[in-house]
């Protein structure tokens, strides 16, 4: 597998996200974020570590932009920092906020990084929680204002757009499961939030569109596909729950089907209010969907409430997130995106692996990455192969960075941050892609 077998348009990039890289989170009047809240609460992330100077990427970001040039990428994945552009969530803009994301992608576009900005990575503003949060309609109303008013300002120049990254783990994460910010745990609120986020993607939308009109606009979500542990009905049954847990309760409302009726008769009395019109919004049509694939699921049966299924550990491989490599999950899930949504084009917008990386005199060997991403991309390869429309691929991510509940400790980055002095490595998977991509040497 080499470059040139993939299409000469491709896009080829990294991945980051505000929170996990910026830091300088009291500077240049940015108000607080829920993960400032979650992150400084005793207890919630491993080390009790923050985002507070994370990558100093909001200082440094021209020599991580020096790092992608080098590593012969045309295009970089970022998020805003919603707090840093409407400190409050909305009302007055801080222009200061502002004039960072304008420098940045002033120098990424002349450095040849095409911007893909993601306006929503998690970081709700802290006042839009006090006042309820995403189960709350009006956040939904708020987003769509961030959105047009950073599409004014930013759509001269950034044409492609993702409003969101990851809803479910927004959702279910950060209102379920407890484990992300703000930290609840209700399957109502999950629910709720889930649809509020989806309605504020679809409200969006068209508002960048208008003032963005060559964008392309697409939203991110994180899929995986599910197995069934054995074929049991029950096990295939449970397979069938979590598909609908984790894929189609977002594929299928923002491709016009709707809700999935058999997840809706699963969650009962805790499943959204839905207004009327709501469903057509969030079912605006997209120029392209954007896929985070890090492993699959493999399911059985199991009283667990809500879902009635539990996750078995499987597979040979797996990362430091104890996540199964399982890269054919990822031509599956291409494949089956093509044939059931017909997306108008696809992109992975975040692929990668964490692996216990240790720098050496200036070195970090990391093989396992490196097969990780090979093994991936010949995946990709194939779905192109298959008739998948994919257009490009994000690698998560360009640094080591805040890993959310995690801390510090899970590294995914091509580049090895020394937290302690800030100092970037290319770790040997960076070499290799970018002699990948410089098409030297054939990959394995
Ligand atoms: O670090 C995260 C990212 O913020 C969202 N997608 C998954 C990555 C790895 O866990």
């Amino acid at each position: 597998m080499k470059r040139s077998d993939f299409p000469s348009d491709f896009i080829w990039g990294t991945a980051t996200s505000a929170y996990q890289i910026e830091g300088a989170v009291h500077e240049d009047g940015r108000g607080p974020s829920i993960w400032d809240t979650f992150s400084h609460t005793p207890g919630k992330t491993r080390g009790g570590h923050t985002g507070d100077v994370a990558c100093d990427h909001y200082h440094r970001y021209l020599t991580d932009i020096g790092l992608m040039r080098s590593l012969g990428l045309n295009a970089y994945r970022f998020s805003v920092a919603w707090p840093r552009i409407f400190p409050q969530g909305r009302g007055e803009p801080n222009p200061k906020g502002l004039a960072f994301y304008d420098r940045l992608v002033d120098a990424l576009l002349e450095s040849g990084l095409e911007p893909w900005l993601t306006l929503y990575h998690w970081d709700l503003p802290q006042a839009l929680q006090d006042q309820g949060g995403w189960p709350q309609r009006d956040t939904a109303y708020a987003f769509a204002e961030y959105a047009a008013y950073l599409s004014r300002h930013l759509g001269d120049r950034v044409r492609h757009w993702i409003t969101l990254n990851e809803p479910w783990c927004s959702a279910h994460l950060g209102y379920y499961a407890g484990v992300h910010a703000p930290g609840l745990r209700d399957l109502a609120l999950s629910l709720q939030a889930a649809h509020h986020l989806l309605l504020a993607h679809g409200l969006a939308v068209p508002l960048i569109r208008e003032n963005a009109p060559k964008a392309q606009v697409g939203i991110t979500l994180n899929l995986a596909p599910g197995h069934p542990a054995s074929p049991d009905p029950a096990d295939v049954a449970a397979a069938r729950r979590y598909d609908g847990f984790q894929n189609r309760w977002y594929l299928d409302p923002l491709y016009g089907f709707g809700y999935p009726p058999d997840m809706l008769e699963l969650y009962g009395p805790a499943s959204p209010h839905i207004r009327s019109g709501d469903l057509e919004a969030i079912a605006t049509p997209t120029d392209f969907l954007g896929i985070n694939y890090y492993t699959r699921a493999v399911l059985k049966h199991s009283l667990e409430a809500p879902h009635r299924f539990s996750g078995v550990r499987w597979g040979q491989a797996f990362t430091h997130m104890d996540w199964e490599v399982y890269p054919d999950g990822l031509r599956e899930l291409l494949v089956r995106l093509a044939r059931e949504y017909r997306p108008k084009a696809l992109y992975i917008t975040e692929n990668g692996a964490a692996y216990p990386d240790v720098l050496v005199n200036g070195q970090v060997s990391d093989p396992e990455r490196t097969r990780y991403l090979q093994a991936h991309f010949a995946a990709a390869l194939q779905a192109l192969r298959e008739g998948a429309p994919l257009r490009g691929y994000f690698v998560w991510s360009l640094l080591d960075n805040f890993e959310w509940a995690e801390g510090y400790e899970k590294r995914f980055g091509l580049v090895y941050v020394d937290f302690a002095t800030q100092a970037r490595y290319l770790k040997d998977s960076g070499h290799w892609l970018r002699v990948f991509l410089q098409e030297e040497v054939p990959s394995a």
